[in-house]
């Protein structure tokens, strides 16, 4: 039948090659996928696809439910499965300083309301990789990477070959999921790198992307042969608790098997704490292993309970990081990028250097009043030296950001260099660049006109956070932008419609096949259905991270609900405007920004064409369905004399409460702590439910 040219087939032939060929093709992802044995080459594979596309485009009405088409996508770049965490792997906040210390001592008491001892942990902050090791009644049953936190790659085949993980524990409940990091010791790192350029590969360049590379394998007989060792520092999902404290909890997970690190210690204050770091920093060097800083942890885990997390860190840890490495290295020239606001952040390009491992060819300069040598209140930096193209200057890195500049050598600078000027035209469109008074930051003023700003709203829409649409990257959206195909987020959910088939067709751009073109439709298609949330987010409103996106949903939760009330809000005043200046967590500029972008034509209208494209999912608010505090509006006010006013707030929200700053007819429960005053009254006259600070730790633990 394949020989049957589409154009002759009768409507019954088409039905069944259909039919043919959605197993076939099925049964080929299959195999690729599972790398056992592909059954076909690309070049078939693809044939058949566009067969499949022909036919359909002739027989519209004929197309399956299991169409190729339709199903075939979600292309798995590594070829690793997916494992979705059923707790998230989290990461941690910084500590620079020993300042820093002592506030996070104090935010930690503040939350919980503690003037007396506050226990804790400190142990080395291992630089390698992270891995969640799930055990089923004592077996390891999953390995998987850390991933975005949420979904990582399973590598349990390889996880089997590292040192430190037990393969079964005796003893152990039924669900134990262990976390740790995975790293490689200076010297089995020499012996690689030895190895690897013996056999003419590549040396990797720290024994950190050597670890991450090693455990990366598709063929776990690599693993094998890389001498990989892990310490396990945490847990995750636990059918029963493992102790009553941190560091007990680690003594359990030792004798399990597991290996763990011998420069963990208790203390009891944060001098301690930082007396400890100076300690494990004197001996960083003679470690063998690679450490970036020290962990503290909060020792009693029912207080790490009550401190809970924020979006991605938990208030109960912080990582204390070791002094950043510096290096010198000349200035070649700096450019300036255009970001998706508009801001001209001006990038130095250096000699490359290494820096703590890692060659460094880039460096932020901030922005103009950084090149002159000042900080954002006009007081000199670096002693007033500025930075010039031709210049030496020391370079740093502090974490896995953007390298920056620390120092200049005016002794080593050209004698014929000139101060740099800024420019005062986007680099990019030409439009003018301009400050606002108060601002560092200048921007070009060509909005949607300039490619630069569009490029990169087009990738902030479909990053992680937001859109996240497999396949569709920083590349892609350069290509589709220049080629114009795509000017702005409504463009891609039509790709397919104006570049599906035919001439122009996708699959026929260079580097695109049909079988690459297909599985980014079905990415793009898959999105369509986007949260709430996640949609705000992508939108690159000024102002508006994650978490605002986050907490904008929660607070109107469907989409019509959202829009409806910056209509309303159009004017800044009235009530829809200071329902949403009472929302929790939204500012006055934020308030403005949002509205104001809902209002303003160009952007009104690109946001209504990408909405007719998609359906805006409600944000569910996190519940708990017994929870007689679900979706409620909670207000506190006066003095709470049991727990702190962040905890309350904390607790609230993680049983599926909003809580508002003021009082209004919408509020469920006005919480009245001491001294309450205006608010009280207010709760009164509108009839709001009104309880005690005990009544409501009762309702509190009710819900627990
Ligand atoms: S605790 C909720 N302890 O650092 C606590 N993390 O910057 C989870 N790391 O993703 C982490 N050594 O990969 C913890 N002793 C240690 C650690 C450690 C290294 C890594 C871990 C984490 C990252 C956060």
């Amino acid at each position: 039948m394949t020989d049957i040219p589409v154009g002759n087939l009768s409507e019954s032939t088409a039905r069944a090659e259909l039919a043919r060929l959605a197993k076939l093709l099925a049964r080929a992802e299959n195999a690729y996928h599972t790398k056992d044995a592909p059954i076909m080459d690309d070049a078939k594979y693809d044939s058949l696809m566009a067969r499949n596309s022909e036919i359909e485009a002739q027989f519209p009405h004929l197309q399956r439910k299991d169409s190729p088409s339709l199903t075939i996508g979600a292309p798995v770049a590594s070829g690793f499965s997916k494992v979705r965490h059923a707790v998230p792997m989290l990461s941690l906040g910084n500590a620079f300083s020993d300042e820093d210390v002592r506030e996070f001592d104090m935010r930690v008491r503040k939350f919980l309301k503690i003037d007396g001892v506050i226990e804790y942990t400190a142990e080395p902050k291992i630089d390698g990789l992270s891995l969640s090791l799930l055990y089923k009644n004592g077996v390891l049953a999953v390995a998987a990477t850390r991933g975005d936190g949420e979904t990582g790659e399973d590598v349990t085949a390889n996880a089997r070959f590292v040192e430190g993980i037990p393969h079964e524990i005796s003893g152990a409940p039924d669900v134990l999921e262990v976390r740790g990091e995975v790293y490689m010791r200076h010297e089995d790192f020499g012996a690689l790198n030895h190895r690897q350029m013996q056999a003419g590969e590549k040396p990797f360049s720290n024994p950190r992307n050597a670890a991450a590379g090693s455990l990366r394998q598709l063929d776990a007989s690599i693993t094998k042969a890389r001498p990989l060792a892990f310490f396990a520092y945490a847990w995750g999902a636990l059918s029963a608790p493992l102790a009553k404290t941190q560091f007990a909890a680690i003594e359990q997970l030792e004798r399990f098997g597991f290996a763990t690190n011998g420069l963990t210690k208790l203390c009891t204050s944060p001098e301690t704490l930082i007396s400890h770091y100076r300690k494990i920093e004197t001996r960083r060097a003679n470690l063998g292993y690679d450490i970036d800083g020290v962990v503290y942890k909060v020792n009693d885990l029912a207080l790490q309970a009550r401190l809970g997390m924020r979006a991605t860190t938990p208030r109960w840890a912080i990582a204390h990081k070791f002094p950043a490495e510096t290096a010198w290295t000349r200035l070649e020239s700096i450019d300036i990028q255009v970001g998706r606001t508009g801001a001209l952040s001006p990038v130095a390009r250096l000699l490359p250097v290494t820096v703590g491992g890692v060659v460094v060819s880039n460096a932020t300069l901030h922005n103009e009043d950084y090149i002159k040598g000042l900080d954002s209140n006009g007081n000199p930096i670096r002693k007033g030296r500025d930075i010039r193209e031709g210049d030496w200057v020391e370079v740093y890195r502090a974490g896995d950001v953007i390298p920056k500049i620390r120092d200049v050598d005016l002794s080593r600078r050209p004698k014929e260099s000139t101060a740099y000027i800024f420019p005062t035209r986007c680099p990019v469109c030409g439009a003018e660049a301009s400050r606002t008074e108060g601002e560092a930051t200048a921007r070009c003023n060509g909005g949607f006109n300039c490619d630069a700003q569009r490029i990169e709203k087009l990738k902030h829409f479909v990053s992680r956070g937001a859109f996240d649409i497999e396949g569709l990257g920083r590349k892609q959206i350069e290509a589709f932008v220049m080629a114009g195909w795509v000017r702005e987020p409504a463009d891609i959910f039509t790709l397919k419609r104006r570049y599906g088939q035919g001439e122009n067709a996708l699959a026929k751009r260079e580097g695109w096949a049909d079988k690459s073109a297909q599985n980014l439709f079905n990415a793009i298609d898959i999105r369509r259905h986007i949260p709430l949330n996640r949609l705000l987010f992508a939108l690159g409103i000024r102002h508006v991270g994650e978490r605002a996106a986050m907490t904008l949903a929660k607070a109107y939760q469907s989409w019509q609900g959202f829009l409806a009330t910056m209509d309303a809000a159009q004017g800044h005043e009235g009530k829809a405007w200071d329902e949403l200046n009472n929302i929790d967590g939204i500012g006055a500029v934020m308030a403005a920004s949002v509205v104001d972008y809902f209002h303003e034509e160009t952007t009104r209208n690109l946001v209504e064409g990408l909405v007719a494209e998609l359906t805006v999912e409600d944000v569910v608010l996190q519940q708990d369905d017994a929870s007689p505090l679900s979706g409620k509006t909670i207000v506190f006010t006066g003095t709470l004399s049991q727990i702190s006013r962040a905890e309350a707030k904390a607790r609230a929200e993680m049983m599926g409460a909003k809580v508002s700053g003021s009082v209004s007819a919408k509020t469920d429960i006005l919480v009245a702590g001491e001294k309450a005053g205006s608010k009280l009254k207010k709760a009164i006259s509108l009839g709001v439910k009104v309880v005690s600070e005990e009544e409501w730790l009762a309702l509190a633990d009710q819900t627990r």
